[in-house]
């Protein structure tokens, strides 16, 4: 019997400014066969791929940065979790579930071995949740507040886009360390949302007024940490409110992502960097996966989403067909959570 094979692919390239559906084309294409396996490779079916914001700069054709830009007329890849149709590898059988972080946007894929991972059968954790409560994002939550800015019990965060696949993770985990927690998000749902994950202020920064006061009255003796997932004003306002030796985990600017020379935001405030002594640690977490934190992470973590201390919303979109929406929705503060597609829809 023949499957269905979809295929999300990019139009052109975005340099600046907001993608919109029109940029990508979704496609029926051929489905690989298992008799065109070379040797090592593994025919793979799609069950989730992960929506993350980094896209928005592989949309854009620079050749400045830390991953390689989608090429118009190829199907988008990102991480992804699938099961294993057929293989000449090997280290993979018919039926493993795999996961790797250059999952084309199609239903049926090809894969050299080299890019996968095996996840055993006996982890506890839903398929979604391998790019939700033990993926990538989570994981950046964890090198950016554990790793990086050392936090400390008795401290002061904020966090931004708090309710997010980031933001909730540095909630959870500061608050497991007796920090003071202050998030932002972008609805009045999410602030209800961060506050049930045990934040102390919670407010949405889209209408509470004046940022600055709004900070101020939150943490009147300053913050010690900012993990900064958003850029733009609200990054301004916590250097402005930053404590001597704060720490900054720099770990995104989606604010800043669809922006043009025009209506980039510029700071005013870094010069708090140098009198408030605040250390800025930009960072990208595939640098952290070989490393020892990792395996520090995945323990502490899936051993507390287990006995239910932390908890972690994914937000799953259903259909491939959908995977574009789903992306661009990043970008609006539509997504509620962990965004995920759901591929389904195959025959
Ligand atoms: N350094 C790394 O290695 C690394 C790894 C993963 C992610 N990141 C970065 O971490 C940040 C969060 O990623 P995520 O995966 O956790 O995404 P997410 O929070 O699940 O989703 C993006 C959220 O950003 C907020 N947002 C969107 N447009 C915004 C705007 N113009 N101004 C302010 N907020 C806006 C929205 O939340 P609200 O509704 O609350 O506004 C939206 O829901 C991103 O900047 C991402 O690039 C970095």
């Amino acid at each position: 019997m023949a499957f269905s094979n979809i295929s999300i692919k990019l139009v052109r390239t975005i340099p600046a400014g907001s993608p919109t559906l029109k940029d990508f084309k979704v496609e029926a294409v051929d489905t690989p066969s298992e008799s065109s396996l070379k040797p090592n490779e593994v025919l793979i079916r799609s069950l989730y791929f992960s929506c993350d914001p980094y896209f928005r700069g592989r949309l854009s054709g620079t050749k400045d940065s830390y991953v390689t830009s989608f090429i118009p007329g190829n199907p988008l890849e990102g991480r992804g979790i699938g099961i294993v149709e057929a293989s000449t590898s090997p280290k993979f059988s018919k039926g493993d579930m795999i996961t790797s972080a250059a999952f084309k946007w199609e239903n049926y894929f090809i894969s050299s071995d080299a890019q996968l991972t095996n996840i055993p059968s006996n982890t506890g954790i839903s398929p979604g949740n391998h790019l939700g409560v033990l993926g990538m994002p989570s994981f950046t939550a964890y090198v950016g507040l554990v790793h990086l800015c050392k936090a400390q019990a008795g401290e002061t965060i904020l966090v931004s886009a708090a309710s997010g696949a980031v933001g909730q993770m540095v909630v959870q985990l500061a608050k497991t360390r007796g920090l003071r927690v202050i998030g932002a998000a972008g609805s009045d749902d999410k602030v209800e949302f961060v506050k049930s994950l045990g934040a102390d202020v919670v407010f949405n920064y889209k209408t509470c007024g004046n940022l600055g006061d709004t900070v101020k009255k939150a943490a009147p003796q300053g913050i010690d940490i900012y993990f900064d997932n958003v850029g733009g004003e609200l990054l301004d306002v916590a250097l402005s409110s930053m404590r001597f030796f704060g720490r900054i985990a720099a770990c995104g600017m989606i604010s800043q992502y669809n922006a043009t020379p025009e209506t980039a935001y510029h700071i005013k405030n870094l010069g708090n960097v140098v009198t408030k002594k605040v250390t800025i640690y930009g960072y990208i977490v595939s640098d952290y996966f070989a490393k020892p934190v990792y395996k520090d992470f995945i323990d502490e973590v899936s051993a507390r989403f287990k006995k239910g201390d932390i908890q972690y919303k994914l937000d799953e979109v259903v259909g491939i067909e959908n995977a574009p929406q789903a992306l661009l929705d990043l970008f609006e503060g539509k997504n509620f959570g962990k965004r995920v597609v759901k591929v389904g829809g195959v025959i």
